[in-house]
């Protein structure tokens, strides 16, 4: 049976578009009237109430698994890529502007051209899991053609930072804003890696029917949604960390930041590992005798040790996140460090 509407996690979404909205208010109309700001305000509106959409409880009503797993993969695709992927445009956008990158103008047809793409990769691009849970054949083509695109958006996000970067090498200039850069570009790279290579592993129709449901879509929704929109949230808070030690003239330390970026990334990548080997495991599984057979508990049973490596990669993650919420918590909140400049 499927989940009903998380109160916590609506909870979590509703703080989380208020201070975005009470900001905007305070800086009044000149912000809201700003594509940039736009994009922001409306896409985190929009994750809000796609995910009470997404996650209404239609299967009381209608207990039916083709309409229940319907409305799932509303929350699974229509929101992570779609609504959170219109403000990882906006707030990339954003960032290059405020880090003084590239022009207004620039950063304004790019962010239209990305959201042009979103939105028919995101809302076509749902097709591609239509059809496993019962739609009609014709979704397997529109979903697969349009969500291929998908990557598009993406790449163009990482070529436009990796551009910023040589930029701001070649002009010389000190950049104050270093770590919040480094969140931003680890997030377009796994942006890339989970989402364009591990989403396009499994999105072919052919691949996709046999790799449904497997250890196989692991690397790819985790390096995604930790990458693209992890990261991009941990760059914001950086931001607000760094704006705040500028305007205090508190000493900054990037060191514990970089630590726990690695920890995050490798611990990632190397989860990475693991998943997708169970996966093509059991991917052949399906393929050999059937999915039934695929999702017994006995299919991955032999490859226990694998399972078992996890441990690596997962305790690198919680200690890179650990790191994270301490070196904020002292940069943001301790008057011990902070000694002037
Ligand atoms: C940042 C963007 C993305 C995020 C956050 C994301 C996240 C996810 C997650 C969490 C799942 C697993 C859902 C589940 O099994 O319950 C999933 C499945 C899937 N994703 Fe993505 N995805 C992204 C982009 C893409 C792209 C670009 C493609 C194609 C090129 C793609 C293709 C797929 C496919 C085919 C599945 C279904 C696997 C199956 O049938 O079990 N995704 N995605
Ligand atoms: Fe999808």
């Amino acid at each position: 049976m499927r989940l009903s509407i998380s109160p916590s996690l609506l909870f979590g979404l509703l703080i989380f578009i208020v201070p975005i909205h009470g900001a905007a208010e305070r800086s009044g109309r000149a912000a809201t009237n700003n594509p940039l700001v736009g994009t922001i305000i409306w896409a985190s509106f929009a994750i809000a109430t796609l995910y009470i959409a997404g996650m209404m409880p239609i299967q009381k009503i209608m207990p039916n698994y083709t309409v229940d797993d319907y409305y799932r993969w509303w929350v699974i695709h229509l929101w992570g890529e779609l609504t959170f992927e219109m403000f990882a445009v906006g707030v990339i956008a954003f960032f290059t502007v405020s880090l003084g990158l590239i022009s207004h103008k620039t950063a304004v047809r790019t962010m239209v051209f990305e959201l042009f793409l979103i939105m028919l990769s995101g809302t076509l691009g749902v097709g591609h899991h239509y059809w496993f849970q019962g739609l009609d054949e014709y979704w397997i083509a529109i979903g697969g053609i349009f969500s291929a695109l998908e990557p598009l958006p993406l790449a163009l996000m990482i070529v436009e930072a990796m551009k910023n970067q040589r930029e701001q090498r070649l002009e010389g200039k000190p950049n104050e804003f270093s770590t919040v850069f480094m969140w931003v570009t680890g997030s377009a790279i796994l942006n890339w890696i989970g989402a364009g290579f591990f989403g396009m592993v499994i999105n072919t129709p052919t691949i996709d029917y046999y790799a449904h449901g497997t250890y196989l879509v692991m690397p790819h929704g985790h390096i995604a949604l930790l990458g693209a929109f992890g990261y991009i949230s941990i760059a914001f808070l950086y931001m607000t960390a760094r704006a705040q030690s500028l305007a205090k003239g508190l000493k900054w330390d990037p060191k514990l930041s970089k630590w726990a970026f690695w920890f995050l990334t490798l611990g990632v990548l190397i989860f990475a590992i693991p998943t997708y080997i169970v996966g093509i495991d059991q991917a052949q599984t399906a393929f050999e005798k059937g999915y039934y057979f695929a999702r017994l508990r006995e299919t991955i049973e032999p490859m226990k040790n694998w399972l078992w490596f996890r441990l690596l990669p997962d305790t690198m993650m919680i200690i890179g996140g650990l790191l994270i919420f301490y070196d904020l918590w002292v940069k943001m909140f301790t008057k011990k460090k902070a000694i002037t400049a």
